[in-house]
């Protein structure tokens, strides 16, 4: 088989193409996984800027070598081939995956539901990535959910864990929480959770183009495009950016000054905003909110299986609602991903439109 991978210049995210080379046998334990389908949203464009930073490029080496990085996706795979006694020829794997058509995993702490990949690059990589489902053994697999399972689950776990936090904090004793990128999934699946808070206002900030689709949405009590920030209501505030637009960070912090109780840095959507030199602002410091390390923390408290019992009730109210705010595409080839990639970094795609590659 040949291996076909999507590969983007670490330093110039633009520069993007698709190498191919003979693909390696495999040894002993390993299982070769073909890449069926995946979603591709800002997140990926967010693991690709904070690559180096957070080690996003360690999970899947480039076949160009260092200059280059593989942008981690999430989607489905067969299993096309295995040396390994627990894992059967022909199962349906989710997880995370490169941009290509193959991966080579060497599955250890195998279940019936899942097991994980212990290849020696990604031994020191966050272990919720690691981790890889084995449909057949998964109650919560459903073969008309992919779409939405690649697409919005990861982001929606992420926003139940945003949300939980918050509550978890008292809110910081604010009375309403501002998100920016409103548009994005991970912001409304956040919104729609706070949404159900009694108490607590939410604020989308978003693109003066984008403003119709928020307002739609129906789960932000106001919305507020990036030019009229000044119409912002006073109020004990909680922040939570999903933009990393600077500018606009820096705006919220001095328009609240002491009353900002708390700014979560969630993700990077405006990648390629200026990125002014980093000054003191007014207001709660900056905090980096990792979803993977608020897993750990909750997965301690109540267990991981609650935590996904938890996680399944507020998934199962979504889904209904994001499928009438989202439409879904589904493209086909690494061709169609490249085109996919390139529209969503350059900020072009609808925030309406979701797409799913096949392969
Ligand atoms: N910290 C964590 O653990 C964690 C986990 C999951 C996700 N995240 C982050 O959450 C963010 C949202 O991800 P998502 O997949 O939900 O996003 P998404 O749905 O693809 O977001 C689309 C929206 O992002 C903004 N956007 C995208 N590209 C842009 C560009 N080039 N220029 C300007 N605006 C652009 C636009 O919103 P507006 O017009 O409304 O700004 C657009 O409508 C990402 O940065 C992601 O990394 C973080």
């Amino acid at each position: 088989m040949a291996r076909s991978v999507v590969e983007v210049s670490k330093n110039e995210l633009h520069d993007v193409r698709i190498t191919e080379s003979e693909s390696a046998p495999l040894e002993d334990g390993q299982v070769r996984l073909v890449i069926d389908s995946f979603g591709i949203t800002a997140n990926n464009i967010t693991y690709a800027v904070f690559g180096e930073m957070m080690a996003y490029w360690n999970f899947f080496p480039a076949p160009s070598g260092e200059g280059s990085g593989v942008v981690p996706v999430w989607g489905f795979a067969t299993v096309g081939e295995s040396r390994n006694a627990g894992i059967a020829e022909g199962e349906r794997i989710y997880g995370y995956l490169p941009m290509a058509n193959e991966l080579v995993v060497q599955p250890s702490r195998v279940s019936p539901g899942s097991f994980f990949d212990a290849s020696p690059h990604r031994a020191e990589l966050a272990a919720a990535y690691n981790n890889y489902t084995r449909c057949a053994g998964d109650p919560g697999y459903d073969p008309d959910g992919e779409d939405a399972r690649m697409l919005l689950q990861p982001l929606f776990f992420t926003s139940y864990l945003i949300d939980d936090f918050l509550a978890d904090a008292d809110f910081f004793g604010a009375t309403q929480v501002i998100a920016t990128s409103a548009s994005s999934k991970t912001g409304f699946g956040t919104a729609h959770l706070l949404n159900k808070r009694d108490g607590i206002d939410v604020i989308g900030l978003t693109s003066a183009s984008n403003v119709p689709f928020v307002e739609e949405l129906g789960i932000y009590d106001q919305v507020v495009s990036y030019d009229e920030l000044h119409s912002l209501p006073d109020g004990q505030t909680v922040l939570i950016d999903f933009a990393g637009n600077q500018n606009v960070v820096r705006a919220v912090h001095e328009r609240y000054g002491d009353d900002l109780k708390h700014s979560a840095v969630i993700g990077g959507t405006h990648w390629d905003a200026d990125r002014p030199e980093p000054a003191p602002m007014p207001g709660a410091k900056p905090e980096f909110f990792f979803a993977p390390t608020r897993i750990q923390v909750r997965a301690k408290d109540w267990g991981m299986a609650e935590l996904q019992r938890k996680l399944g009730v507020e998934w199962a109210e979504f889904v209904p609602r994001a499928a009438e705010w989202l439409t879904v595409e589904h493209v086909s080839g690494l061709d169609k991903a490249v085109e996919v990639y390139a529209a969503v970094l350059g900020g072009s795609a609808s925030p309406s439109v979701a797409q799913v590659i096949q392969l």
